[in-house]
């Protein structure tokens, strides 16, 4: 892909000659979109209007970038409500053009999140896990073929993708409210197939604590580009072969909706404290 950046610049373009870039945006993932809701004073834009945004099909992904300030805080951060992803025929460039254009446009944090399967037996199904580090099994990856030096280097480094001192606020934000956060590293698949018991095992047998279908390739583009990232998992089952319970996306989107409440809570304060610490 020639004019990745060209397609983020225009779409950056678009949303500046709208709105002033917050320094924090969020991707949430599958059932996680109650936060966009509940931004305040908020302005919602329809993928279909922003350049080269397509409209999510995946039912639980809505399509939409909301920017608001945060329940109860001053900091405004945008939301995106809806992510595209491989699994759906999209190219990786396409995958990543809303990271580039939110890194084009001024955003300096990015959190993403997502819905995942839990594969370290300590896992519940509820659990948030903060995630430290990911495999790409996607079998892509959105540096592919020609680098633009405007996006970011030809090999950039991935030792610290998830941004070591964002995770330490997760961290704080967690203890501070209460609630038991999980730490591991997310094994990003192809998909759309869930993955058989035998993988599940190799997966776990690697390090893998969760697997999901996202996330990786959007790690790789922010990291290119210069953005701090962390990331955040919802535990919405155990990954194949570890429960009695079949596979099904309703009871991801069932679980993620139980875990609302302590997921905006945690998200809220921890995206609040990364605009502090982007100011300070
Ligand atoms: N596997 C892959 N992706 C997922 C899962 C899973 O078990 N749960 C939610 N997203």
């Amino acid at each position: 892909m020639h004019d990745a950046y060209e397609k983020a610049a225009e779409a950056a373009q678009w949303l500046r000659a709208r709105l002033p870039a917050p320094s924090g945006a969020a991707v949430l993932g599958s059932g996680l979109g109650a936060l966009a809701d509940q931004l305040e004073d908020a302005q919602v834009i329809p993928y279909g209007e922003i350049p080269y945004f397509p409209g999510p099909a995946v039912s639980g992904h809505a399509g939409v970038l909301t920017v608001g300030r945060l329940p109860g805080c001053d900091t405004r951060i945008a939301a995106l409500s809806g992510r595209v992803h491989l699994y759906e025929g999209h190219p990786v460039w396409q995958v990543v053009h809303a990271v580039r254009t939110l890194k084009l446009w001024g955003v300096r944090d990015l959190l993403i999140t997502n819905a995942a399967g839990g594969i370290d037996p300590a896992f519940v199904p509820g659990d948030l896990m903060l995630i430290t580090d990911h495999l790409n099994l996607t079998g892509k990856n959105p540096l592919w073929g020609h680098n633009d030096d405007r996006l970011g280097e030809r090999f950039p480094d991935m030792s610290h993708a998830y941004d070591p001192g964002l995770a330490a606020v997760v961290r704080d934000c967690a203890q501070t409210l209460g609630q038991t956060l999980r730490e591991g590293v997310y094994a990003g698949v192809l998909g759309p197939s869930y993955e058989t018991p035998a993988e599940i095992r190799m997966l776990r047998v690697v390090g893998a604590g969760a697997v999901g279908m996202s996330t990786v390739n959007e790690v790789i583009a922010a990291r290119h580009a210069g953005l701090r990232v962390c990331g955040i998992s919802c535990i919405t089952n155990l990954a194949a072969g570890l429960g009695t319970e079949a596979l099904h996306h309703d009871e991801v989107k069932e679980i993620a909706a139980l875990a609302r409440n302590r997921f905006l809570g945690l998200v809220t304060a921890a995206m609040d404290r990364f605009a502090a610490q982007a100011t300070a």
